[in-house]
């Protein structure tokens, strides 16, 4: 799809009916990402989602999701303790998550796991620079990467250094647009971008912000500035349960109609 330049689509998911809805739509590629924490566990970063969490979600998502690549994140701290650990770990999401690929965050650092997790596993990995959400702390907060010449020069040699290691992929999140395309441009293998501009080989976004879940008035996660809503989950969701105990406050509902068993008349003599 890079080679003929048709744009590579992929969106998260976290659940059943969720991988269901991204293969009904006809997504490239599914991603279980460790945004999980943040939008399905209410977390503030994603450095609090656990291996085992991530397995239990991508198992519900592998479920639903049939014919897009399915993707998992390695979360937080899975594959930097040292190389045995990261392949154990790479091996559960594989043979317990149900995933085809794994994802890795971070730069040419990871380039080992990365090389050990392909050569020696056999895994495909998709890697993801630019923004690192798991290095929040290090790098102080939810910031864009690459928006002076030295993160740039640093952004072009873990891409290329990444894909040496052997990714066949990389996301690039919150990448100046013309940096986006300079490394895209470098490499053979695509770049799937998210807050990165149009000229990368796809798109990714987190299902929430996409659907417009997170609009709750008193949430305070709002929806990134890069992301366009293309529905309003969230405000249907809050006027159908609204509108449900409304209804059984009133005992409106339910109705005759939405009360089918009964007891026939000759049953209830019977009964006394
Ligand atoms: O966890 C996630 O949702 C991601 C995508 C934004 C790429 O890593
Ligand atoms: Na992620």
């Amino acid at each position: 799809m890079r080679d003929d330049q048709v744009p590579i689509c992929m969106v998260t998911a976290y659940s059943y009916p969720q991988g269901l809805h991204a293969d009904l739509a006809d997504m490239d590629i599914v991603l279980v990402g460790d945004s999980l924490a943040m939008v399905e566990l209410g977390h503030e970063t994603t450095q609090y989602v656990t291996l085992e969490e991530m397995l239990h979600h991508c198992r519900a998502v592998a479920r639903g999701c049939r014919r897009a690549l399915l993707v998992g994140d390695m979360p937080f701290g899975s594959c930097e303790i040292g190389l045995s650990e990261a392949l154990r770990n790479v091996t559960r999401m594989i043979r317990e998550g149900s995933v085809q690929a794994v994802k890795i965050e971070g730069g040419k650092r990871l380039s080992p796991v990365i090389d050990a997790c392909v050569q020696s596993l056999g895994v495909a990995v998709m890697g993801h620079i630019g923004l690192r959400p798991q290095s929040v702390s290090a790098r102080g907060g939810f910031r864009p990467y690459g928006t002076n010449a030295v993160e740039a020069a640093q952004l072009l040699e873990d891409a290329l250094a990444l894909q040496e290691a052997g990714a066949f992929a990389l996301v690039l999140e919150c990448v100046p647009e013309r940096l986006a395309i300079a490394v895209t441009t470098a490499l053979r293998i695509p770049t799937i971008g998210i807050g990165s501009g149009v000229g990368t080989s796809g798109q990714v976004l987190v299902y929430h912000d996409l659907c417009g879940m997170m609009t709750h008035p008193h949430h305070a996660k709002v929806t990134p500035k890069f992301c366009r809503r293309f529905a309003e989950a969230g405000a249907e969701i809050h006027r159908g349960l609204v509108d449900y105990r409304s209804a059984v406050k009133q005992r409106l509902f339910p109705s005759a109609a939405y009360t089918p068993y009964q007891l026939d008349d000759r049953e209830w003599e019977r009964f006394g």
